[in-house]
């Protein structure tokens, strides 16, 4: 089946129509076999929630219902189509808020079934795995990847397209988690991980020694609720002590911790599945200071490093469109019961048990 619409499709080109609302960005993008990105619209709620401290779920659905036809007109126009020239419509189904998820994908299935064009769900984190694909067109599995996101910390061993060996992952915060709970007791604004990452730049990273929570020997799991605790703790002392902190050390020492511990087990990974490619995927991995640790540990052992632009990091349907790509070229494509998949897996796939046929 899957050889049959790889001839069908390899004789034209196939311009997805993607969109992507699982958080607090509602984004629509048109991506031309897989790789190369025609359009790439982001909608960012952020000054929204920033009112908040972080994401309403209940808002975010309704910032989404406001702005995703725009959006998806603007994809169109940006890339110079019309839904004509559309061949299937790709859509993130999970993992996200609930609300937020069903918008988009209402959305899609509206316009699939009124194209006639198949559906295709795609799952979130094989999106920000997928944006390697946009960055470097040459990249190809099999690689080891770590998607470190607000709401996913994850090392994969990508075997193929949609073919993954879950490592390890986070026992408690993601790693974007930490970096947007630390910013916040260090009186900055939602989302934290940017102003982190500025901050740094002005402190010690070895100013403040804060735990490396490494976990069991070999494990590849991570902790980051301990660190988060450390920092929380060292603030809370030195305000009771009456001692005035340097928030630039506290925040280049707490985000030191966090990237001693990425790239540790990233190369402990790469070196026991003997891979000599690999890839940051998600949110924190725009992180200035995470790429330069990154791509002088992957130098130092010979592994060729690959990391999308800040841009493709953060949610955006460009990767949705990427991803979407594999999984049309497979044929997965969803029914008109398509549903949001809040909780899905890495790997799960949204096949006859999620995809309810009539
Ligand atoms: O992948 P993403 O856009 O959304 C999820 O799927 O969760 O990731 C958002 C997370 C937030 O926690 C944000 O603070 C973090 O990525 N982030 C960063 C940076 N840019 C975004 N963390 C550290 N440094 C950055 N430059
Ligand atoms: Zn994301």
């Amino acid at each position: 089946m899957e050889q049959f619409f790889k001839k069908v499709i390899l004789m034209n080109d196939v311009n997805i129509l993607s969109i992507e609302s699982s958080c607090d960005e509602t984004a629509a993008a048109v991506v031309r076999n897989g790789r190369q990105v025609l359009s790439n619209v982001i909608s960012s709620q952020i000054e929204t929630h920033k009112l908040f401290g972080g994401v309403v779920p209940e808002i975010a659905s309704r910032c989404h219902i406001l702005a995703i036809d725009n959006v998806v007109s603007q994809a169109l126009e940006d890339a110079k189509m019309t839904f004509n020239d559309i061949t299937a419509v790709a859509v993130t189904c999970g993992p996200g808020l609930v609300g937020a998820l069903l918008v988009g994908i209402s959305h899609a299935k509206a316009l699939a079934f009124a194209l006639n064009k198949p559906l295709i769900p795609v799952h979130h984190i094989e999106g920000h795995i997928a944006a390697n694909y946009i960055e470097d067109p040459e990249w190809e599995p099999p690689f080891i990847c770590m998607v470190v996101s607000g709401g996913h910390t994850h090392l994969v061993h990508i075997k193929d397209y949609s073919e993954f060996d879950i490592l390890g992952r986070t026992r408690d915060d993601a790693a974007g988690e930490a970096y947007d709970k630390v910013a916040r007791v260090l009186g900055l604004p939602y989302p934290g991980g940017p102003r982190i990452d500025k901050l740094s730049l002005e402190g010690d990273p070895n100013a403040i020694k804060f735990p490396r929570v490494t976990l069991e020997n070999g494990s590849y799991d991570f902790s980051f609720s301990g660190l988060k605790s450390a920092v929380l703790n060292y603030i809370n002392k030195a305000s009771m002590k009456g001692e005035q902190i340097n928030n630039a050390d506290v925040a280049a020492s707490f985000q030191q911790a966090v990237i001693d511990v990425l790239v540790q087990k990233a190369i402990l990974a790469c070196k026991e599945y003997n891979s000599k490619k690999f890839a940051l995927a998600g949110g924190v991995s725009a992180n200035k200071h995470l790429r330069a640790a990154m791509q002088a540990a992957c130098d130092e052992n010979g592994i060729t490093f690959r990391v999308p632009a800040p841009i493709l990091c953060t949610d955006n349907a460009a990767m949705i469109g990427c991803a979407g790509y594999y999984e049309y070229l497979k044929g997965n494509f969803g029914s008109m019961y398509l549903n949001a998949y809040p909780g899905l897996k890495l790997g799960e796939k949204i096949n006859e048990q999620y995809q309810l046929q009539p």
